[in-house]
């Protein structure tokens, strides 16, 4: 039931907090300073031999699954790489022993990811699956896996599925850190802060009504651009995803370096751009792409670290999530972007919770 919600989408974007800490539940041991997964089925010697992680998902999944990778590479320092399921299936990707498979879906029920699996599994690979829905098929072909503890996602647009998916691969990545060089203190130090994302995703919450106004400032734009660098490039594309899912505006998702190569070129004032730029290491590179697009007259809209509002002077509006390490920013970056595409959709009259063209989950190839 939407309860006080108008839409499911808004109440699923608002059970980010709870379905969050439903991830973590009974899932990190601050005595080791780890994340204990009991559900992965393998001893500790053949985690340790893992020596290659292969992702599959499709869309939202698929866009959690790019922030997998860096997760995973950053904190385990094992080779990963993501596959579009659909395109997994059909390339011949060569896989030692010991590779690890992990497809990502919400439903279980996506077919081109449950060709992935199969295909994976018929190669000889161990396979995992961060799968939402319990009675699901992928969840029972998969070897074993991290469920995500969500609850219903009823909204055609996945919201609170990406966060749990995030999470998950985020204590995935830190367990495996422990068991190869991860140091206690390290680990310690993302226990504390992975608790503390919840709180931080109500403080963004708030500011639903900022973001609603500056949805309907743009929600007659012809299109828009989103940017992000790193782990906030996948936040970029399923920014550009959810606006078009849900509000037909073309949207597209870069890399924010990536403008001066082609992108910019289609700045102009009725384009406007999001930028997603915390307080990270590439903060300063973020704040001259931003430059670049004020240069053309293209309006910023961006997503920026509290703190820092010398921000203010580039970007036409911005939305702040409060500080946390750069790794895990994605889990609150992509809230606001969640909310701008709702905010922009109800504005232009669409429905939000069935789109047009879409169903929750694609059992088609
Ligand atoms: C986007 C969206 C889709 C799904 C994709 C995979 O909002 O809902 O892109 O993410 O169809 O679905 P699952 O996760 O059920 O495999």
């Amino acid at each position: 039931e939407k309860g006080d919600f108008e839409h499911f989408m808004l109440k699923e974007i608002y059970e980010q907090p709870q379905s969050l800490r439903n991830a973590m539940r009974g899932r990190l041991s601050r005595e080791e300073a780890t994340a204990v997964l009991g559900g992965l089925q393998m001893t500790p010697r053949e985690l340790r031999q893992v020596d290659r992680i292969i992702l599959a998902g499709c869309g939202t999944a698929y866009h959690a699954g790019m922030v997998g990778e860096y997760l995973i590479e950053s904190m385990a320092r094992i080779p990963t790489e993501v596959e579009i399921a659909s395109e997994f299936r059909y390339r011949n990707v060569p896989t030692g022993k010991n590779t690890l498979q992990l497809v990502i879906s919400q439903s279980g029920e996506t077919i081109d990811t449950l060709a992935a699996l199969r295909e994976a599994k018929r190669k000889g690979m161990k396979c995992l699956g961060i799968v939402n829905n319990v009675a699901s098929t992928i969840a029972r072909e998969t070897d074993g896996g991290i469920y995500i503890h969500a609850g219903p996602e009823i909204g055609v647009a996945a919201t609170k599925s990406f966060t749990s998916q995030v999470a998950v691969m985020t204590l995935l990545s830190l367990m495996l850190g422990r068991i190869h060089h991860l140091s206690s203190t390290d680990g310690l130090e993302m226990i504390e802060e992975l608790e503390a994302i919840p709180d931080k995703i109500i403080s963004i919450l708030q500011q639903a009504d900022h973001i609603k106004q500056i949805a309907n400032k743009y929600a007659n734009a012809e299109g828009m651009l989103f940017m992000g660098r790193q782990m906030n490039y996948p936040v970029a594309l399923e920014g550009a995803l959810k606006m078009k899912e849900i509000s037909y505006i073309y949207a597209s998702g870069h890399p924010s370096a990536e403008l001066k190569h082609g992108v910019i070129a289609l700045v102009k004032p009725e384009l406007p751009s999001v930028f997603i730029a915390p307080h990270d290491a590439v903060f300063e590179k973020n704040i001259s792409n931003i430059e670049e697009v004020k240069a053309r007259k293209g309006p910023v809209i961006a997503v920026a670290t509290e703190g820092h509002p010398n921000i203010e002077n580039v970007a036409d509006d911005v939305i702040y999530i409060p500080r946390c390490p750069s790794s895990l920013s994605p889990l609150l970056t992509v809230v606001p972007l969640q909310l701008l595409s709702y905010y922009v959709a109800v504005a232009r009259g669409c429905d939000v919770d069935k789109p047009r063209n879409l169903a929750k989950s694609v059992t088609v190839e």
